[in-house]
């Protein structure tokens, strides 16, 4: 069994993550803070370790001109396992905190960790590898290509991890019985409803058996129902110890996060 079927292999009707209690945190001047704890993840193998992802003194600031400081100092803690949601008005810093989440950026000071291992001063290609094994991503605009297939679309994720052929295959079958997608594998991404595009945008995301989905508003394109077949998907997943974050303007999805970050004018806070 494959550590992606290991993972999935029992996702049940029932969300099973843990209410954590976070405490919110920070007084207007004083730097961000959350340490959280949702306890046991319930995913079969994941150890009980610390936090996936562990950010000290986090700053960004875009030099400009003008220059723009998108995080102000923070210190979070995510656990393992889980939904977090990460909401604030537009231009509040949320997709910078995502990239910062993501190693698809440095903070401007700070350190981020992930799995323990402190990540800002690693060289570009140890962050590439780190990313690729520990990291899926998700985006509003699903980002297939429309007229490959289905399974070529997820498959182009193991690729870019250097899976042999065969993995590769076995790995997208995989991740799109996850999604409920076997029955469309074969046909073109492009002839897909929005719903089902961004289905197969979360099985390439799942490609690597990843710790860590990061989904910037994957609803944003899509209407109520689907939306909410989509976080459903995500619920399921974060229930078997993956730990998926979503940045949502929806407020009833930021409200289903058993962690619910906010940030406000790069204020960052832990509801
Ligand atoms: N590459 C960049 N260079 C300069 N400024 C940037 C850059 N990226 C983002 N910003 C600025 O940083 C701030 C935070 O932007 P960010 O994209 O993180 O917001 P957001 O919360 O994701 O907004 P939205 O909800 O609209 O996606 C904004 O003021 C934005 O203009
Ligand atoms: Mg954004």
């Amino acid at each position: 069994m494959t550590r992606l079927e290991e993972l999935l292999g029992e996702p049940g009707p029932e969300l099973s993550v843990p209410a954590a209690d976070a405490p919110s945190s920070g007084g207007s001047d004083a730097p961000s803070s959350g340490s959280l704890d949702a306890g046991s993840s319930g995913g079969p193998d994941v150890p009980d370790t610390g936090p996936v992802l562990s950010f000290r003194g986090c700053t960004r600031t875009y030099p400009g001109p003008p220059r723009v400081r998108a995080l102000l100092p923070f210190d979070l803690d995510i656990p393992a396992g889980g939904l977090v949601t990460v909401a604030g008005p537009s231009g509040s810093g949320k997709s910078t905190w995502l990239s910062l989440a993501g190693l698809l950026d440095r903070p401007t000071s700070g350190t981020v960790a992930l799995d323990g291992q402190e990540t800002t001063t690693l060289s570009e290609i140890d962050r590439t590898d780190l990313r690729g094994r520990m990291i899926g991503f998700v985006f509003q605009a699903f980002h297939l290509m429309p007229l490959r297939t289905v399974t070529e679309n997820v498959e182009l994720a193991g690729l870019y991890q250097g899976m042999d052929r065969a993995t590769r295959r076995d790995q997208a079958a995989e991740a799109l019985a996850v999604v409920g997608l076997t029955p469309r594998a074969m046909a073109r991404a492009g002839q897909l409803s929005g719903g089902e595009q961004q289905r197969v945008a979360i099985a390439r995301g799942l490609v690597g058996a990843p710790r860590l989905l990061l989904c910037d508003e994957p609803t944003g394109n899509l209407d109520t129902a689907t939306g909410a077949g989509i976080v459903t998907i995500l619920e399921r997943l974060a229930a078997t110890g993956i730990t998926v974050v979503v940045v949502t303007h929806d407020p009833d999805l930021a409200a289903r996060g058993t962690i619910r970050v906010e940030i406000r004018d790069g204020r960052v806070h832990v509801r």
